[in-house]
């Protein structure tokens, strides 16, 4: 089955279709900037424009950037409070007058990484994080998803972790890859302690450099990247909406 997977980030709306029996994109990816923060109105527009672009009828899945429960959006993170306390699913069906199903981003990404990706096989317990304008969090253990935990959101001197170690940081405060990378080993240190993963996943685009910094990471579990690079959001959210 094909599903058109949207994946919403703080700064744009990336879709492609995908095939769900091969996790592979079926189509060039199409990506809306938006605003940020993204006023409601504004970012149903740019779901409706990427129906329109790929001529769509089918499933739309949704990964979305905040806690999302049986389709309703709890609290948001940097896509902006407008979106808060919304029916998720009765939003983007009207938006895009297809079938939809929506889930939290960083679960979206970490199960298209379980099931395509680094993760496959793993039973033990598995950690995906994504590092984008804030820090997504997947947990998975024996193979199963354990929702919306939001472990970007873990207090750090006052302030939600991700605001000291996402990659949006490093480029604000123009940090190099070390800088940033002690960073990344704070938050992980913290993790690590909490939960003892056996495997960390890494996406969001800065995954794309993991030779740059991945070397600078002292951690107890093996550190991967995501197998599906930039694409592990797309096709998790088609998954969603399977
Ligand atoms: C949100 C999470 C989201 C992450 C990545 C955080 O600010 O609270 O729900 O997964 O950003 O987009």
């Amino acid at each position: 089955m094909k599903v058109l997977g949207i994946d919403i980030g703080g700064s744009s709306f990336k879709a492609a279709p995908v095939d769900l029996r091969t996790g592979r994109l079926t189509g060039e990816r199409f990506r809306v900037p938006v605003s940020s923060p993204c006023p409601r109105a504004e970012g149903l527009a740019a779901a409706k424009q990427i129906v329109g672009h790929f001529r769509w009828k089918g499933r739309v899945g949704i990964g979305f950037p905040g806690i999302v429960r049986e389709g309703r959006i709890g609290i948001v993170g940097n896509l902006g409070a407008e979106w808060e306390n919304q029916n998720g699913v009765r939003l983007f069906t009207g938006a895009t007058g297809c079938r939809v199903g929506i889930a939290n981003d960083a679960d979206a990404a970490g199960l298209a990484e379980m099931r395509f990706g680094a993760g496959q096989g793993r039973a033990g317990t598995v950690l995906m994080f994504t590092f984008g304008t804030g820090i997504g969090s997947a947990l998975f253990h024996r193979g199963q998803l354990f929702p919306n935990a939001e472990l970007g959101h873990i207090p750090w001197a006052g302030q939600p972790i991700e605001q000291f170690a996402s990659a949006a940081v490093k480029t604000k405060l123009d940090l190099d890859w070390a800088e940033w990378a002690g960073r990344v080993n704070v938050y992980l240190r913290v993790v690590e302690r909490l939960f003892s993963p056996e495997l960390i996943i890494v996406g969001g685009g800065v995954s794309q450099d993991h030779k740059a910094w991945f070397k600078l990471l002292r951690t107890q579990a093996k550190v991967v990247p995501a197998k599906l690079h930039n694409d592990a959001g797309i096709v998790g959210a088609a998954l969603v909406g399977e």
